[in-house]
């Protein structure tokens, strides 16, 4: 794996732009118009993961039209430096708010193998909520060892490394507004 530089800027690191801006906000705002339909009347919480899910969470909730409240959470399950699961996830950071009752929505950015969102599923599983869907940008389904259904997909994607809206690239590179695919020789 080839250290990136984050000062020669992301096109230095930049395959081709898989997700255009324009294809990201017209999917996003699709969804938005189906969970306001799906959940009217129903008292939802959009919990994000942090920290990849934060961009797609603000642009989705200013696109959904009925109440709703706002949570996160942050699960490490990547090792520093890799770019690869380490496959152990674990709660670094817990939700503020009892979601008993509660239909929850989970915002991610991705499911790969599927571990994270596994491991999130269950603990909130046992926190007794009305419902618990999930809601992923981007769905890597060739690479899923555990089986998730997420209520909503934004996009199914091939298996290769992606950043940009939300997902980083060594911790940089979340602002950029389209979803990269990373050049070969720093995978
Ligand atoms: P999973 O547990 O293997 O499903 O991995 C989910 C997490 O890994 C996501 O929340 C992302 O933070 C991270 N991840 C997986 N694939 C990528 C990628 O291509 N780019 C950036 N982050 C990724
Ligand atoms: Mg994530």
């Amino acid at each position: 794996m080839t250290k990136i530089n984050p000062e020669l800027g992301y096109q230095h690191c930049l395959e081709r732009v898989l997700i255009s801006e324009q294809e990201l906000q017209t999917r996003i705002a699709e969804i938005a118009a189906q969970v306001s339909q799906d959940y009217a009347g129903k008292n939802l919480i959009l919990i994000c993961i942090l920290r990849g899910g934060v961009v797609f969470l603000s642009d989705l909730m200013r696109h959904i039209t009925i109440p709703h409240q706002i949570d996160f959470m942050s699960v490490s399950s990547y090792g520093v430096g890799a770019r690869s699961s380490s496959g152990s996830p674990r709660i670094v950071l817990d939700l503020n708010t009892d979601i008993r009752d509660r239909h929850v929505l989970l915002v991610e950015d991705i499911v790969d193998s599927g571990i994270t969102l596994d491991y999130v599923l269950r603990i909130l599983y046992t926190r007794e909520p009305a419902s618990l869907n999930v809601c992923v940008l981007l769905d890597k389904e060739e690479r899923r060892r555990v089986a998730i259904y997420p209520r909503y997909v934004g996009f199914k994607i091939p298996n290769e490394y992606v950043f940009g809206y939300g997902l980083d690239l060594d911790e940089v590179f979340r602002n950029l507004p389209f979803v990269g695919v990373l050049k070969a020789e720093y995978r």
